[in-house]
């Protein structure tokens, strides 16, 4: 019997994703409330500002954050697309700026027990979204579940928020550790970046990303990089009640600039030197690989 992540690589081999790839970006964190949903719309309205084409997933699947952010519910979810045959395009919600969303459900805790002619679907789907989209941002849920880290080792680009508090920092680190103790790791194939959110001052978060290197490369030999620091800002606390991007809200606002500057150095060309854009396809179908090899 040829097994299952098998039949997914011949599948894969037949649907080679069209190209170029989407740069596929996870942001995630050690806990929750640190920023996660708000640096994934503000980094996708400030690519949006760039000129590129942006799709947020939203991935946590606990809460529905994106779409409180965005001010618009969403029709379908990408459970839709797995068990009521719907196209990709259908299950995108287009919001402001023109910014993609997909609404994760709970599609993906399911993909292990599906058959190969649905996996067949499911990645000639996503593989479409490579064509839409210059650039895909999943927003995950926090803490080191299962279902996160298996998103962050299909990743091509991690990028890890965190706030100058101390449980916050022990927090990602924690998460660096589980990620590097994942079978499927690869420090070669994904790039660690790290966001100190919610700073009071440059020092804070430069003291902050120290703290976190430093351990990170002492214990677990791992390479990361700063992206920099997002300062505490109430104008993006007032833009959350009104339901907008802070960039769009008030786009001069010190969280505004700060964003605007990371997504200006994500967009670098010294900094993607070695950034592999392996798409959406690739992302997912290494997902399901692995999902269906744990069994
Ligand atoms: N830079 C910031 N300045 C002020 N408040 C912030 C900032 N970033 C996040 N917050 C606050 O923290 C809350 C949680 O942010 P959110 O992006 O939803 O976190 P997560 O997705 O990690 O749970 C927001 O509602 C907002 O009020
Ligand atoms: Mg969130």
């Amino acid at each position: 019997m040829v097994d299952q992540a098998e039949q997914l690589r011949n599948v894969i081999k037949l649907n080679p994703p069209p190209k170029p790839h989407a740069r596929v970006i996870t942001v995630t964190s050690g806990k929750g409330g640190v920023g996660k949903s708000n640096t994934s719309i503000n980094l996708a309205c400030q690519f949006r500002k760039l000129g590129k084409r942006v799709i947020i997933l939203d991935a946590d699947f606990g809460l529905a954050n994106i779409e409180i952010m965005f001010g618009t519910v969403p029709k379908h979810n990408l459970c839709d697309l797995i068990y009521q045959g719907k196209n990709i395009t259908d299950i995108i919600t287009w919001g402001p700026m023109d910014i993609g969303f997909i609404s994760g459900g709970s599609g993906i805790a399911g993909l292990s027990n599906l058959s190969s002619e649905y996996l067949n679907y499911i990645v000639r789907n996503l593989a479409k979204l490579d064509a839409i989209a210059d650039i895909i941002i999943i927003d995950t849920g926090a803490g080191i579940s299962d279902a996160v880290l298996d998103f962050l080792v299909a990743s091509g680009e991690i990028l890890v928020v965190a706030t100058p508090e101390p449980t916050s920092i022990t927090d990602s680190y924690s998460l660096l550790k589980a990620l590097n103790r994942h079978p499927r790791f690869s420090r070669e194939d994904s790039k660690i970046m790290v966001i100190a959110n919610k700073v009071s001052d440059l020092t804070e978060g430069d003291t902050m990303y120290n703290k976190l290197e430093t351990v990170a490369n002492r214990y677990l030999k791992l390479p990361v990089s700063f992206l920099g620091s997002v300062p505490r800002d109430r104008h993006l606390e007032e833009a959350v009640m009104q339901q907008k991007p802070v960039s769009m809200q008030s786009p001069n606002a010190k969280s505004s600039v700060a964003y605007e500057r990371i997504a200006y150095i994500l967009m670098d060309k010294e900094y993607n030197k070695s950034l592999v854009k392996r798409g959406m396809a690739a992302f997912f179908s290494h997902i399901v690989a692995g999902n269906k090899k744990m069994g």
